[in-house]
């Protein structure tokens, strides 16, 4: 294990969907911590990590089901301040006494609940909870309840559903809510979290700097001599992850540019120029448009498209790997919430809304093994660990792109035509929103092809051609989003620019949808 100076925190995962978000909310005060499955965590892992605090995640169990997760009883004789979330506040109550009831159809809160202080205590409040706490807006998510407080517990807070909604035992420094203070839905959770760890004593002395040294630390410990190959897209998280791994590991690692005839105009110079041109990292620029394109020559079906491509990746990466004396690891930029769409917490699949993300299949069909430094990392803090490792602005500002690039946005069939037409209009679509400054405040923005023609009038002449797609959304981390609220004129100027400056389109479309329902890409 990393050696690791600073203060550390312990959340012991019960398997909730948002359990990183409680990480987050954690780095963003400057607190280290480390999640790990409750399965994992025995007496002696709570030796080694020596925690100042420690935070029970929520999880989809019930504690009153026999097997069901549980801390370590050492846990409780640390004498450190510990914090219960949903399943870990039941947890915390069963362990020490109190009782939990199975949720009645009256007792289940899912979704936005309110929780009123008790007037006992109101100081408690303000020491803990939230400065001047009147009836605050909560995000509740559980069928069972507490229905029996813990010996030396008191309630200083209920809902509707939730008798026991905060709860605390302040002797011991245990404190336990029913509801989700790290989602965004409970607009005041971060001040909790703040209070708690403020508590506990940390100073907030951990940085993206302390993130990148240890980053680099652990990668050196888990690839040793071997070689890495690294798919660099030209994305902000393969350039974070290959700028990070030539760090950690310098002549050990090779970049891979793969060039599938997908890419946005001129980005495969672009991409090749401003590595070379900053860093001294072997990259290998891989021209294979001919095979990808040939491949998907006839084929519309999106999910077929994007097996295509991915099985490709995989032949194109092995065909490389093979040439590189002592490859074993492949590195992939896999970011948080690649993880939590694509895996579910057991392990098992989750519903597959599309087969996107590189989570999974590659390496195990190529018996490489993984690399993925910023798997706990939401894009933000991407961009904050890329600021960090002095990567330029412009790199670190880009939009996301997605892996089969513009094959998901040319719906039916691709040919080289379609391709060709679609570059040049996304081009003048981007000029337009950089020459309009809202480049930044855009989460991505892309124009895409539409498999239908249409008729128009240029010049006194018939037209027929192609139907353009705009589309721009604000988004924290691309799971959800919402259209970008453009004026009218700017909309209009730019329609009227891409068909005149790109021929074989005669219509342009604004896509103001938001996600859910629609997704970000077309496909
Ligand atoms: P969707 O379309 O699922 O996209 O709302 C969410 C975000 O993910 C990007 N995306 C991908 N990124 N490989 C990637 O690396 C993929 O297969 C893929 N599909 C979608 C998309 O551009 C958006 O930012």
């Amino acid at each position: 294990m990393t050696q690791v100076i600073h203060d550390r925190l312990l959340i012991i995962d019960f398997g909730s969907q948002v359990t990183q978000l409680i990480a987050r909310r954690l780095r963003e005060l400057n607190v280290f911590c480390e999640i790990h499955p409750y399965q994992n965590v025995t007496e002696a892992l709570l030796k080694e990590i020596a925690p100042k605090a420690i935070i029970f995640s929520g999880g989809p169990d019930s504690v009153m089901r026999e097997g069901s997760p549980r801390p370590p009883k050492a846990a409780y004789d640390l004498g450190v301040p510990i914090l219960g979330i949903c399943y870990g506040q039941q947890v915390m109550m069963h362990d020490l006494g109190g009782r939990v009831e199975a949720g009645e159809h009256a007792t289940a809160e899912f979704g936005r609940a309110y929780v009123t202080p008790t007037e006992t205590r109101p100081e408690f409040l303000n020491g803990w909870f939230m400065d001047g706490m009147g009836r605050e807006q909560v995000w509740m998510s559980h069928g069972d309840h507490v229905a029996e407080i813990a010996p030396g517990f008191e309630v200083f807070g209920t809902s509707p559903g939730a008798p026991f909604a905060i709860t605390a035992d302040l002797e011991r420094h245990f404190y336990a809510v029913q509801f989700h203070p790290e989602v965004h839905h409970t607009p005041n959770g971060a001040t909790l979290y703040e209070n708690f760890v403020r508590l506990a004593g940390f100073t907030g002395d951990w940085t993206m700097g302390a993130y990148r040294e240890e980053m680099i630390a652990k990668i050196r410990e888990q690839v040793g001599d071997s070689h890495v190959i690294c798919g660099l897209s030209g994305g902000v998280d393969s350039s974070v992850t290959a700028i990070l791994l030539h760090e950690a590991i310098g002549e050990q690692l090779t970049c891979v540019f793969v060039d599938h005839g997908l890419l946005r105009l001129n980005e495969a110079e672009q991409v090749v120029k401003m590595f070379r041109d900053n860093y001294n990292i072997k990259l290998i620029h891989a021209d294979e448009s001919d095979l990808f394109l040939g491949e998907l020559e006839g084929v519309s079906d999106p999910e077929t498209k994007r097996k295509i491509i991915g099985k490709l990746f995989i032949d194109v990466f092995q065909k490389y790997a093979n040439e590189i004396k002592d490859a074993k690891f492949l590195a992939q930029g896999t970011l948080y919430p690649d993880v939590i769409e694509s895996v579910s917490f057991s392990g098992g699949p989750s519903v597959t809304i599309k087969s996107h993300h590189n989570v999974g299949g590659l390496p195990e069909k190529m018996g490489l093994k993984l690399v993925e430094p910023l798997r706990e990392l939401f894009k933000d803090e991407v961009r904050a660990l890329g600021h960090e490792l002095g990567l330029p602005a412009s790199f670190i500002g880009r939009h996301p792109f997605p892996g089969p690039g513009l094959a998901i946005r040319c719906p039916g069939e691709i040919t080289r035509e379609k391709l060709a037409i679609l570059q040049k209009a996304d081009a003048v679509y981007i000029d337009q929103i950089r020459k309009h400054g809202l480049y930044d405040e855009i989460w991505q923005a892309f124009a895409a092809i539409l498999p239908m023609r249409t008729v128009g009038v240029m010049g006194d002449g018939r037209t027929y051609d192609f139907a353009l797609a705009l589309r721009a959304v604000t988004s924290v981390d691309g799971m959800t989003a919402d259209y970008y609220p453009f004026t009218h004129d700017f909309l209009g100027e730019t329609s009227t620019r891409i068909i005149n400056e790109v021929k074989g389109i005669n219509r342009v479309f604004y896509d103001c949808t938001s996600k859910p329902p629609g997704t970000i890409e077309l496909e």
